[in-house]
């Protein structure tokens, strides 16, 4: 794979700061923005009231544990516009996170916010290995999902040729590589599987085609399955965090030259590691729940925002702000199956490890008796779609995860194409249990 580390003379200065000089910054920044908050949002001025807490008291980053949490339900007790800081012609943007059930969660940017989100992910795109001039390929969904559109300003924002694809169509996705030659595709992991698999299907190489790097997220994605498309194409697959609340895509990205974990744009956004029973802080490098406050956002300021995501904080490498862990996952998305805790990408993992197994799966979870159980549903590599082959890998899969993940799942290995795709996110988890 080529060697696409950019030169340091291209990153913004902050990137390569000392740690006091971002600490200083985010003092400061922080300062202002529960002023911002207290100020302008009835919410926020009511629960720091509460709570007993003034943005005057904020006097080290330390001072911010005093703060109370923001959760996804106070976006949705406030829908649409409860919790905008500026007055409505000051929104020059809405966008929208898809809630599974009811009313979705709406953000709003002023047209500030859109400009530092714009360098955000140009600043992402090239930590991964974009290059100004490049073309890059958005696969992420555009509307009012923040994939698509964050994606495009970014890749605009760094010089880059956009190609506005958006999700489905997977053919006509593959020749538009083919024929326009990005050098970078945006798209969620799942929905590259799914890119890929369309290569095969037409009989192409995919480590022939023009792609360098991917920018994968959206849904967390393993090691193992990096391996798996870095290989499959020939390029550099490079993770990339965000959320609607805190912004969109790029609050965090790997560095292309380390990939060791997502450097967090610690400028605009400050992270905190807590214990999801207790709410208390963690010490660093302790594993829990990512909370985020804005530091600069004006639309939509979120102080001490509940991710649900779960990882750990780690020093600096390739950048001096901090970094987290790839995402193991969400609280939302962990299964408790007998007492022990499994995500989706433990399952992943072990899926990735038989050879005749292709990187497609479900997890569905039911109800056996009066104990819980789950289902992994995947399928056979083409290569190895016979009877014998299919329930030997099932075999084999079933003994990995009780092995290694410590539950027992019940194995479906279909034949090539039975398992779901996905186009976007990938759903993970299908609950068929019957509720008490
Ligand atoms: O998924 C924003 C985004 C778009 C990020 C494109 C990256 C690329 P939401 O729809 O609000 O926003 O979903 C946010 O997705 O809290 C995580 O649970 C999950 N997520 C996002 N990126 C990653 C990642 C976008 N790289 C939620 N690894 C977050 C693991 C991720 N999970």
């Amino acid at each position: 794979m080529l060697d696409l580390t950019p030169p340091r003379s291209s990153l913004d200065p902050i990137e390569i700061a000392s740690r006091d000089e971002i600490t200083a910054l985010q003092l400061d920044r922080l300062k202002w923005s529960l002023r911002h908050a207290y100020d302008n949002v009835p919410m926020y001025r009511k629960r720091f009231d509460e709570a007993g807490v003034h943005p005057d008291d904020l006097t080290s980053l330390a001072d911010l544990a005093k703060f109370p949490f923001t959760y996804k339900s106070d976006l949705r007790d406030n829908y649409p516009f409860g919790l905008f800081a500026v007055p409505q012609d000051k929104i020059a943007r809405l966008h929208a996170s898809s809630g599974t059930t009811g009313k979705p969660t709406v953000v709003g940017y002023t047209a500030t916010d859109i400009s530092n989100w714009a360098d955000l992910v140009a600043r992402s795109m090239r930590a991964s290995g974009t290059r100004p001039g490049d073309k890059v390929h958005v696969a992420y969904g555009y509307g009012l999902f923040t994939g698509g559109l964050g994606a495009h300003y970014g890749a605009e924002r760094l010089g880059c040729t956009v190609i506005p694809v958006s999700g489905g169509m997977t053919e006509r996705q593959v020749m538009l590589i083919e024929d326009f030659k990005p050098q970078t595709i945006m798209v969620t992991p799942s929905y590259m599987l799914n890119i890929l698999e369309q290569y095969r299907k037409d009989g192409r190489d995919p480590r022939d085609c023009s792609l360098q790097v991917g920018i994968f997220g959206a849904e967390p994605w393993t090691n193992a399955m990096r391996s798996e498309v870095e290989a499959a194409f020939d390029m550099h697959a490079v993770d990339i965090y965000g959320l609607s609340e805190i912004m969109g895509p790029g609050v965090a990205n790997e560095c292309v030259e380390t990939k060791d974990g997502l450097h967090i744009w610690e400028d605009h956004f400050y992270p905190e590691i807590i214990n999801p029973e207790t709410g208390e802080v963690c010490a660093e490098g302790e594993m829990g729940e990512l909370v985020f406050t804005t530091l600069t956002k004006e639309g939509l300021p979120m102080i001490r925002y509940r991710t649900r995501d779960l990882t750990r904080l780690l020093p600096g490498t390739a950048r001096s702000m901090r970094r987290m862990e790839k995402i193991t996952g969400r609280s939302d998305d962990m299964i408790i199956l007998r007492g022990v805790n499994v995500f989706p990408t433990q399952i992943e993992e072990q899926i990735l490890k038989i050879d005749t197994l292709a990187p497609h799966f479900q997890i569905e979870l039911h109800t056996l008796g009066r104990m819980d159980a789950m289902r992994v549903i995947c399928e056979a590599h083409p290569h190895a779609a016979a009877d014998a082959a299919r329930a030997a890998a099932a075999l084999a899969l079933a003994k990995r995860i009780k092995d290694i993940v410590g539950v027992s799942a019940e194995c479906i290995i279909g034949t090539p194409g039975t398992a779901p795709r996905s186009e976007g996110k990938a759903k993970r988890v299908v609950d068929n249990r019957t509720k008490a």
